[in-house]
């Protein structure tokens, strides 16, 4: 190990407590904050505001169940930016439908190195286009994924 500088040394120490630090920094997000998932909330700009997300950080989606006002609101998941920005969900996945939002929410982990494009589906992309309830992240990788 005498071979091993003193700078090299530090360098690796700085690298070991860098993962370290992605390891434990996996974190639990609710989509919207305060606002949680609604119609009219400007999730582009909360995305803009909350990256980057990483991998294995999740994302809580909170919203109201179906009322006399609302209709509801879902979580799905779409296949492409194409689809994403038309609001097209005929070959989206339903991942949470209008009664999965309530209590501690619904939880999706964004475990892999990809885009994901969410998006609520009600009402034939109302929620979605006039809505604003859409968003795309793409979580960056940890050092030790
Ligand atoms: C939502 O926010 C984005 C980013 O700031 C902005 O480009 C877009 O125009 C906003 N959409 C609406 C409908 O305000």
């Amino acid at each position: 190990m005498a071979f091993i500088g003193y700078t090299t040394q530090g360098f690796i120490l700085l690298l070991a407590a860098a993962s370290l630090l992605a390891l434990s920094d996996a974190k639990t997000i609710v989509v919207g904050g305060n606002e949680g998932w609604r119609f009219g909330f400007n999730y582009t700009e909360w995305v803009l505001q909350n990256s980057p997300f990483y991998i294995n950080d999740q994302l809580v989606f909170k919203y109201d169940p179906p009322s006399a006002n609302n209709p509801g609101y879902s979580v799905y998941l779409l296949p492409n930016f194409w689809s994403y920005v038309t609001c097209d969900f005929s070959k989206a996945k339903l991942l949470a439908g209008a009664n999965q939002g309530g209590g501690e929410g619904f939880k999706v982990e964004l475990n892999q190195w990809r885009p994901y494009y969410f998006a609520s589906g009600d009402k034939d992309g109302y929620n979605c286009k006039d809505g604003l309830m859409k968003l795309f992240a793409v979580p960056l990788p940890r050092w030790n994924n």
